[in-house]
């Protein structure tokens, strides 16, 4: 059975508290039970984490080597920063997906640049929950 690691990066956990206008009505918990949902859909198994810090990010991308088949990752406002969190991607031999629930590209300019995007293999973003369904779908779609 395929292995896919969602992680979920900082303020993710105030998800259906933070932002709703924005980020929508779904908590964190939602959001994991349709990837728990989709990917068993699918004959695969997912697992779910979530951090606000950096480097537990870093930490988890490069523990993901060998173990799981495909990525899913918000790095939420790391996404705009770090580097760190592109090289560690940049270890990874997986489909990598990069998911926003927003769409960046259409808010503020400092969120227009993203250092997960170059090594991703597809960009899901301004489809709120949805799009992590999508996004356990193209690693479906990917690894058949
Ligand atoms: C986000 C978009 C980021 O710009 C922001 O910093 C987030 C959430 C999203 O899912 O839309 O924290 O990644």
């Amino acid at each position: 059975m395929k292995k896919i690691l969602v992680l979920n990066g900082p303020n993710l956990n105030m998800l259906g508290l933070r932002e709703p206008e924005i980020y929508g009505p779904e908590t964190l918990r939602d959001v994991e039970d349709l990837c728990y949902e989709t990917a068993m859909g699918h004959n695969m198994r997912v697992e779910c984490r979530q951090t606000n810090h950096e480097g537990v990010l870093v930490d988890w991308i490069q523990e993901a080597r060998g173990i799981y088949d495909g990525l899913i990752i918000n790095a939420a406002a790391f996404t705009h920063t770090s580097v760190a969190i592109h090289d560690a991607l940049r270890l990874l031999d997986i489909p990598i997906i990069e998911v926003h629930l927003s769409d960046p590209k259409k808010r503020e300019e400092f969120r227009h640049f993203s250092y997960v995007e170059p090594v991703a293999a597809r960009v899901i973003a301004g489809q709120g929950a949805k799009g992590y369904k999508l996004a356990v779908e193209a690693i479906n779609e990917l690894l058949s």
